[in-house]
């Protein structure tokens, strides 16, 4: 065999036809998958965007100061399975991994992370699977911030998928401590220390004192009072 034939052979087996077939319906069914994903987000979103809507129009505030959606990324996916020792395949995705679809929601004031929260819940179509309150239990990193893992239904052409998505409910304050702590802790050549780490509990503690300074000018303001 010659030079050149044993290039030919080595791309034929490479890219041999079975190879190839398997690769495509792989990535077709994942494409798929994460298209379902997707529209769970935007069912999600929406029904976030409707309560804000109709909490303005009694209240004339927005509860929702922005609202930001991802899918999570390949590799993320292949490196959550490998740290949780599962197989990698798609079916184990759907199972075992809650956070594929996030949305994220910065509230304005803490009362309103608990008022879009429970109106969520409330709806019919949404089955909470499990939430993590870490405003009322924080990290002990300073972390906080409400979490849900909710099953929302998504209506396709013939059938009817339940999709998870999570959600974490934040206000700006907690949000802004957030961002900066995840830039800090990824900056690759960072000495995370001590006092560090009590700097940003520190900072965490006057991002509480915040929330709580702006909710009693919200009630001394008696902005949206009788909404409980
Ligand atoms: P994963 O972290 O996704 O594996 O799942 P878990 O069940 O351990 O997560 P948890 O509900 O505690 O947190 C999930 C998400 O919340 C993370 O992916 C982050 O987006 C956010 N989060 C949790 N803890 C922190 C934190 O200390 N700092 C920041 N910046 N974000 C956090
Ligand atoms: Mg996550």
């Amino acid at each position: 065999m010659n030079s050149k034939e044993l290039k030919a052979r080595e791309i034929t087996d490479v890219f041999s036809f079975q190879h190839i077939e398997d690769s495509v319906d792989f990535m077709h069914s994942y494409g798929t998958l994460m298209s379902y994903y997707k529209c769970a987000i935007m069912e999600i979103e929406t029904k976030f965007n409707v309560l804000n809507v109709e909490f303005s129009l009694r209240y004339d505030r927005n509860p929702i100061n922005s609202i930001k959606t991802r899918l999570k990324k390949p590799m993320s996916l292949k490196e959550k399975l490998e740290k949780k020792n599962l197989p990698l395949n798609l079916e184990t995705v759907e199972k075992n991994i809650n956070d594929v679809a996030g949305v994220r929601v910065v509230c304005s004031f803490e009362k309103d992370v608990y008022m879009l929260a429970d109106a969520l819940l409330k709806q019919d179509d949404i089955k909470l699977v499990s939430m993590k309150d870490y405003i009322a239990n924080p990290k002990p990193n300073g972390y906080r911030s409400l979490h849900l893992i909710v099953e929302v239904p998504i209506f396709l052409a013939n059938e009817k998928r339940i999709m998870k998505v999570e959600i974490q409910l934040r206000t700006i304050a907690m949000h802004s401590w957030a961002s900066l702590e995840h830039q800090l802790r990824y900056k690759k050549d960072f000495d995370f220390n001590e006092y560090v780490a009590s700097e940003l509990l520190e900072c965490a503690s006057l991002s509480e004192n915040l929330d709580k300074k702006m909710d009693n000018l919200r009630k001394l303001l008696q902005i949206d009072d009788d909404f409980e």
